[in-house]
């Protein structure tokens, strides 16, 4: 990690963000308009390679509305084959940055049949169905205890913000319960039925763990997905990746503009 940091700081002359933004799927264009350091994440000790289509793969650092935020762009999936711990690296060097909100992005399915494609959605809660947990293994204590509480992983006064800025931008948000895969497969319809059942309104790839590595080091949460699609089964429809990238550059100036607004509101 002090490599990480050391490596970080003689790049960006010593930048010390505040927000951090993960975006996910075809959500990346904000860090092509601001961006003062921009570092690969294959020059970065420690991270992995971004192999999925559509993710640039690199650390951006940009003061955006007063605020100094870093910001990736793309992230690293459990599905591209990397551990648990790899993919969330990313969430403790930006606490190690001094980071104090993340704001986590990702493109998710509709499984509440009452969203559709291009709706942006505030993640109020998640179910981790991933079947791993990036805490397993030692605990280092610096950055959180053993057994972190999970009640409020996205937090209720972040919420609030980002439903103030949608509705002064007009934008109609809605608000749910993110449900993570491991992927790459899409869902099967008694998946997805499963999922409903069982009380999510979206269901993705990704988000979580950086989410249970964040929350247990003491960042403060606020997530947001953007649809892309009905998921499996609701329009007996196949699914495409391409979809899914279409659908996320629908709504990206809609996204771009929430982003923007919830970090000049953000304290
Ligand atoms: N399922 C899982 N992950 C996804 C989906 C989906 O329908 N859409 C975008 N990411």
């Amino acid at each position: 990690m002090e490599n990480t940091i050391a490596f970080l700081n003689e790049k960006t002359n010593n930048f010390k963000p505040e927000i951090g933004i993960i975006l996910g799927s075809g959500l990346g264009e904000l860090a092509d308009e601001y961006c003062d350091f921009a570092v690969p994440y294959n020059e970065i000790p420690g991270f992995v390679k971004s192999t999925v289509k559509g993710h640039k793969g690199r650390l951006v650092f940009a003061e955006i509305n007063g605020k100094k935020v870093v910001l990736m762009q793309g992230r690293n999936h459990y599905y591209e084959g990397h551990s648990m711990q790899e993919i969330t690296f990313p969430v403790k060097v930006m606490k190690a940055l001094g980071v104090k909100t993340l704001i986590l992005t990702n493109a998710a399915g509709a499984v509440n049949e009452s969203f559709s494609p291009s709706d942006l959605m505030i993640i109020t809660d998640h179910i981790n169905y991933m079947g791993a947990n990036p805490l397993v293994g030692a605990n280092d204590e610096t950055f959180g205890e053993r057994f972190p509480d999970m009640t409020e992983v996205y937090k209720k006064y972040l919420i609030e913000i980002a439903e103030k800025c949608a509705q002064k931008l007009g934008i109609d948000i809605q608000k749910g319960i993110y449900w993570a895969n491991s992927g790459p497969s899409y869902e099967t319809p008694a998946e997805i039925n499963m999922v409903r059942t069982l009380g999510a309104d979206a269901v993705g790839m990704s988000t979580v763990p950086e989410a249970i590595v964040a929350n247990w080091c003491g960042l403060n949460i606020l997530g947001i997905s953007c649809i892309t699609n009905s998921a499996s089964s609701i329009t007996g429809e196949k699914l495409s990746h391409e979809e899914v990238i279409e659908a996320a550059n629908n709504a990206k100036t809609k996204f771009k503009s929430l982003i923007l607004e919830i970090v000049r509101n953000i304290s």
